[in-house]
């Protein structure tokens, strides 16, 4: 999954795309190039707004616009600088050996097919260097087409599914001596997803873009076009965003008004909406960087969510629960009508899900079913109309998710989906959203998204069983005091992050690392050793505990670290036999415990206590304990926290 940038209108655009790659960075930086149509050197005059913007501000660089002067013959000629590495590598070439252009496109890349080098980095170009394409997505058919432009005596220059692209669209110039008719042609040819921006040498001034599968947004500002994957670099320059439809094709002449194709090549009026700017440049307010930020932000995230789902807080006498989902558009009897739940997601979403199963099958009678968004649609579930799909993804963004959602509403199903981010791709294909509200997460290890989802689910869930009337919780009360206290107890796991970066030293070493954790701690187990793979990298495995003597026991030695999740819950004694199994095979035991609890320090050789709490909300406080013990893993690592090896924040591609 990449993210890609372009521009088209009288300023450099360079520095637009710069900013733009690095607010997309999250999506990939395996490797990051940008493409620009060289133009006669005047036409900068007018850029000082850009020259404004920070990363470009080797001024020698507009000065060696002059030596462009006397560079005639690279007059609309495409010029490309691309780099393997971070964006910073770009930026760097880029003050060595600057070039400016009004018209361009930019890319930072997520590597699907071929590995990271810069032979791989976008922009792709033509062989006559006249058709330059930056694309995220995959080129199902790149095979069969490579094979046939290499017929045509084609050479490629990289294992890209890309670069077969501006081959074909140079394949069909050739025939038509017409841009926009090669860029449709190529268009029918190919299968997959994809969002793709082109840049022309016979057509200077104009950019051309279209998407299928991925997501791709247009600002306009003045007579010029911004594009990019996602809104957040346009909304520092426009609020008004176009978001490109599936097979639209958009062509964006500098001056002239932008023409928006559907798949019948038949015009249509650009549907502008509003967007708000959101602050994605959020400081680090003295934290290492945006993770362990985003670790200690959750309190007061939960504390919004709860006050915003169910009013004040127990302070005011409240002892009762009524919920407020009015973003939930639907008649409250629709949950009457249906007869099964399926949740489906990714990832840390998919852990979230999984809980949320436990949650609503906990308050009422209805079955559930979590299945993988990668597996959904190819698990073929008995989908009907009488089904609601829940959705979960902090992105909005993710494609097994979006190809879940396609299919339960092939089936008619109805679709409701909790998302973070306003405005995503799964905000706008489903029926009912419900948005999580963990504000912008930079990290790409999923954090504080994780803990919103999961008190979105619950209070959902409890919100259902209501509208049902069949909400049954023996001691609700008790359950509502936990939840408004909770936003302290984790405040108070917060406070023990010295003890847990202590506990990290000792075993930040290990080669692997075991969780375990049973019923609403099971899933708690997978997500504490999946935040350790994703920035540890260490290999950790999460397994149901009551399920360890069914095979992993065999890995257990006086080496492993095995994490054992034994807060206080009605599966305690079970959860202790597993871990007395543990302690007969001399692992070494890290349990999380509930403040209080002297056997497990018996046992233990480490013990990471947490506030006791309702059984329901013991997985937020786990989970955060486990999310430190993983950061302070990859921190005494050494590792690039917010950036992890080979991850990207949001996967935009089956
Ligand atoms: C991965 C991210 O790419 O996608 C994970 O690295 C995330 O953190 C997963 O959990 C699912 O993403 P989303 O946006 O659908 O929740």
């Amino acid at each position: 999954m990449c993210g890609i940038v372009g521009y088209a209108g009288k300023s450099n655009a360079i520095p637009f795309m710069i900013e733009g790659l690095k607010l997309l960075e999250y999506r990939g930086y395996d490797s990051a190039g940008i493409a620009v149509i060289y133009k006669a050197a005047g036409a900068y005059k007018a850029a000082g707004a850009y020259k404004a913007a920070g990363a470009y501000k080797a001024a020698g660089a507009y000065k060696a616009a002059g030596a462009y002067k006397a560079a005639g013959t690279d007059l609309n000629k495409i010029k490309v600088r691309k780099e393997c590495g971070k964006l910073l590598h770009l930026i760097e070439m880029l003050n060595q050996s600057p070039i400016t252009g009004t018209v361009g496109i930019g890319h930072t890349r997520w590597a699907t097919h071929g590995k990271p080098t810069q032979g791989n980095a976008h922009p792709h170009t033509s062989t006559k260097q006249d058709f330059a394409v930056v694309h995220n997505g995959i080129i199902e058919n790149h095979r069969e087409l490579r094979k046939e432009l290499s017929e045509y005596g084609v050479i490629f220059c990289s294992d890209t599914d890309t670069e077969i692209i501006p081959h074909l669209i140079a394949h069909y110039f050739e025939q038509s001596q017409n841009v926009k008719i090669a860029f449709m042609k190529m268009l029918t040819r190919l299968h997959g997803s994809f969002a793709i921006a082109m840049i022309s040498t016979h057509t200077p001034n104009t950019i051309y873009a279209t998407r299928r599968g991925s997501p791709l947004i247009a600002g306009f500002k003045n007579g010029e076009i911004l594009l990019a994957s996602d809104g957040n670099p346009l909304l520092k320059y426009t609020e008004q965003l176009l978001y490109l439809e599936e097979n639209d094709i958009l062509i964006h002449e500098e001056g002239k008004p932008t023409i928006l194709l559907d798949e019948n090549s038949k015009e249509k009026k650009l549907k502008l909406v509003k967007m708000e700017a959101v602050d994605l440049t959020t400081a680090m307010e003295g934290y290492d960087n945006y993770t362990q930020k985003e670790i200690h932000e959750q309190p007061s995230i939960l504390r919004r969510i709860i006050q915003m789902r169910l009013g004040k807080d127990s302070k005011d006498g409240k002892d009762t629960f009524d919920f407020n989902f009015e973003e939930l558009d639907i008649p409250k009897d629709f949950f009457n009508s249906i007869d099964r739940i399926y949740i489906t997601a990714c990832g840390t979403a998919y852990h979230a899900g999984f809980i949320g199963k436990y949650y609503f099958e906990e308050f009422m009678d209805l079955p559930v079913e979590v299945i993988l968004s990668s597996e959904f649609r190819y698990a073929k579930p008995k989908l009907n109309e009488k089904n609601l799909v829940i959705a979960v993804s902090q992105s909005g963004e993710t494609a097994d998710t979006l190809a879940s959602i396609a299919e339960a509403k092939r089936h008619g199903s109805k679709v409701l989906s909790l998302v973070n981010v306003l405005n995503s791709s799964i905000d706008r294909e489903s029926d009912v959203v419900v948005y999580t509200h963990a504000g912008p997460e930079i990290g790409v290890a999923s954090t504080k998204a994780f803990t919103s989802q999961v008190m979105t689910l619950l209070l959902l869930a409890m919100y259902v069983a209501k509208c049902r009337g069949e909400f049954k919780r023996k001691n609700d009360k008790e359950l509502l005091q936990e939840i408004f206290a909770l936003p302290e107890k984790l405040e108070q796991v917060l406070h023990t992050e010295k003890q847990i970066s202590d506990c990290a030293l000792k075993y930040h070493l290990a080669t692997s690392a075991l969780y375990l954790g049973r019923h609403l701690n099971f899933p708690i187990a997978l997500e504490g050793a999946l935040k350790n793979k994703e920035i540890s990298y260490m290999h950790a495995e999460g397994y149901a505990a009551g399920e360890m003597k069914h095979g992993p026991i065999a890995l257990i030695d006086k080496s492993l670290p095995v994490i054992c999740i034994c807060t206080k819950s009605g599966i305690y004694e079970k959860m202790m036999s597993n871990v007395k199994e543990v302690e007969a095979r001399e692992g070494i035991i890290i349990a999380i415990a509930t403040e209080g609890d002297e056997y497990v320090k018996t046992i233990a050789r480490e013990v990471l206590f947490v506030p006791p709490t309702a059984e329901e909300l013991s997985p937020i406080l786990n989970v955060v304990a486990l999310q430190l013990l993983a950061y302070y893993f990859a921190h005494f690592k050494g590792n690039e926290i917010d950036k992890p090896r080979n991850l990207a924040k949001s996967v935009t591609v089956e």
